[in-house]
């Protein structure tokens, strides 16, 4: 009998790669200078703060929880001796001062923050805070909000979701952080870059850090990597050297 060997199907395009740039984060990059509502995400350690501070320096910066209370965002009265004043939340703070926002794990607050945010995340001519002063805040130009995330943005409620003006999605380091582990290792940072593609595999990128930290600062390889990567220490370095790496 003869058998029949199916053909593999192509593997999908990531629509970066279909819109002909080298890497989302070139397109997260031009989405930052131009866009005032982005949702980037992708697994931790892989640059998404740390290019949200670089291209915001003067941001407000929440990492949000069900702990989190809609007073705390937007503003409270404190009592100051025999009046109560008012004390302005960061992200009051953010809209009337102008400053970019960049809001960690929105998808984690709660149910009555999210839906706070909904009046802060429309576009800039509908957004408006109503404080319990009676008063309206509207956004000051320059008022913008960069949510990062490790969970996808179906996760999010259709309402919020929907105010982002770009997903995007960062699924591997940032190239920088590759070259900053290749420059501090020749062969780290290809490493790293190659670990994502098989996402179950993926180093962490911080720990890569902390290991080239500890090298540099001459701790052996093998102890840098127990401090670094714990019980996967030995398969690691294992996984490494094969690579033909000088550790
Ligand atoms: N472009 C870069 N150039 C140099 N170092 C970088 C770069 N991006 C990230 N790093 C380094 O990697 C570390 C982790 O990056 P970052 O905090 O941005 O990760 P993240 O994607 O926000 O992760 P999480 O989802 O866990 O918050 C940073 O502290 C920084 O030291
Ligand atoms: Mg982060």
């Amino acid at each position: 009998m003869k058998s029949e060997t199916k053909a593999k199907p192509p593997a999908k395009q990531a629509s970066w790669q279909w819109a002909g740039v080298d890497s989302p984060w070139t397109l997260a990059e031009k989405a930052l200078g131009r866009l005032g509502r982005i949702y980037l995400w992708g697994p931790p350690g892989v640059g998404k703060s740390f290019l949200a501070a670089k291209a915001a320096p003067n941001r407000f910066q929440l990492t949000l929880s069900d702990d989190h209370t809609v007073q705390e965002l937007m503003g409270h009265y404190v009592p100051d001796g025999t009046v109560f004043r008012w004390h302005e939340g960061p992200v009051c703070q953010a809209f009337r001062e102008g400053c970019p926002l960049v809001l960690n794990e929105i998808g984690r607050a709660s149910a009555a923050v999210q839906d706070f945010l909904l009046g802060v995340l429309d576009s800039h001519d509908v957004a408006r805070i109503t404080l319990p002063s009676g008063a309206h805040l509207r956004p000051s130009p320059g008022f913008s909000v960069i949510a990062t995330s490790n969970s996808p943005p179906d996760e999010l409620e259709a309402a919020l979701r929907s105010r982002f003006e770009a997903e995007i999605h960062v699924g591997r380091p940032h190239p920088d952080l590759c070259a900053l582990l290749e420059a501090e290792l020749p062969g780290l940072g290809e490493a790293l870059d190659d670990s994502f593609n098989d996402p179950e595999r993926a180093l962490d990128p911080r720990r890569l850090l902390s290991f080239a930290g500890l090298r540099r600062a001459n701790l052996p390889a093998r102890e840098a990597a127990c401090l670094a990567f714990g019980e996967r220490a030995p398969d690691v370095i294992a996984a490494l050297s094969a690579r033909g790496l000088k550790l």
